[in-house]
């Protein structure tokens, strides 16, 4: 299943990419202007 998740790069949205992962989604897109947050830094960016 492939998921959009909006403020991805924040607190709430980074943990959220991360359980979508880990369980096994086949594509997390992010959508965030990068304003409020350097959590991106923790996301990883390797998966497809
Ligand atoms: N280390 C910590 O404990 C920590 C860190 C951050 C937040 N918090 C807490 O988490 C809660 C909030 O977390 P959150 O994830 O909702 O907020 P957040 O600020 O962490 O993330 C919001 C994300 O939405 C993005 N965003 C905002 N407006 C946007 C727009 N118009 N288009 C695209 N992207 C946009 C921002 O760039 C940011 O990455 C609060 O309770 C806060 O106190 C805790």
């Amino acid at each position: 299943m492939r998921f959009l998740v909006t403020g991805g790069a924040g607190f709430i949205g980074s943990a959220v990419c991360r359980q979508l992962l880990m369980n096994g989604a086949e594509r997390v897109v992010v959508v965030d202007n990068l304003t409020l947050t350097p959590a991106i830094f923790t996301v990883g960016h390797n998966q497809q």
